[in-house]
């Protein structure tokens, strides 16, 4: 190990006290707005997660890799079609247009509630159809893209305070709603060969966006503990006095 490794190794160990970059804001929990307040470091925070924040140990939200145990298969290919919808990625997140947080504190749990509103939000993932699609043979793997119009996504991150040194907060469980959109676009880019039915396709595909929106839904219980991951990679770092006026 070199020796500028073993220092910064030392330094790491002995100076758990990050400082938080000037740009974040204290808000005061004993104000009446407080959540205001908060909404503000909430969205600020967001927006500077466009690029990673390497001293908090917080990745980029820009565009956001899910593991790829998150993944959705339906149908059978002997009867019918057997879909796998795999590889997402969200792209946005880091870009609201508008946050409302609330933070509720309580003797055990305190529930922090982020409203996230989105101007337009896309989902990258692959689509695989192996069987019929009313009797026409399928066998296919394409790309597809999700384009979500005006998206609001509600995250509910239940909060547990420890001592270690100093007071902390540990997320135990996150909860996620990302299914309230004014209307959803799908484009699988080659779904068919015929480049005018694959159009066409998107297109009778877009006219029942958010209905077909529902089946995604099974993403939200898998998304949910990374999200209480990347708040940890955080709260860990920082004290609870480094967070609130107390
Ligand atoms: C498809 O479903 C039928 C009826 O449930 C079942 O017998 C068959 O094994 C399934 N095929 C595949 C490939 O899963």
């Amino acid at each position: 190990m070199n020796s500028l490794l073993v220092c910064v190794v030392t330094l790491a160990t002995f100076c758990n006290c990050l400082q938080f970059p000037s740009s974040f804001k204290k808000c005061d929990k004993r104000r009446s707005d407080f959540n205001d307040c908060l909404s503000g470091v909430v969205y600020d925070t967001l927006r500077i997660l466009d690029k990673p924040l390497k001293s908090h140990g917080l990745p980029s939200l820009h565009d956001v890799e899910f593991p790829s145990d998150a993944f959705l298969e339906i149908g059978n290919s002997t009867y019918g079609l057997l879909q796998k919808i795999s590889n997402y990625r969200l792209i946005g997140l880091s870009k609201p247009q508008s946050v409302k947080t609330r933070l509720d504190f309580g003797p055990l749990i305190s529930t922090l509630t982020i409203e996230a509103s989105y101007p337009e939000l896309t989902w990258e993932c692959q689509y695989e159809g192996h069987g019929t699609a009313v009797l026409l043979p399928l066998n296919v793997i394409t790309p597809v893209e999700l384009i979500m119009d005006n998206p609001t996504f509600i995250f509910t991150i239940k909060l547990e305070e420890y001592y270690k040194g100093a007071v902390y907060f540990k997320a135990v469980e996150s909860e996620l709603d990302m299914n309230r959109a004014d209307g959803i676009k799908y484009d699988f880019k080659r779904l068919f060969q015929n480049r005018r039915l694959n159009h066409e396709f998107n297109s009778a595909m877009n006219e029942k966006g958010l209905q077909i929106l529902g089946i995604f839904k099974h993403l939200q219980g898998i998304f949910a503990p990374h999200v209480t991951s990347i708040f940890n990679s955080f709260l860990e770092k920082v004290p609870v006095a480094e967070l609130f006026v107390e």
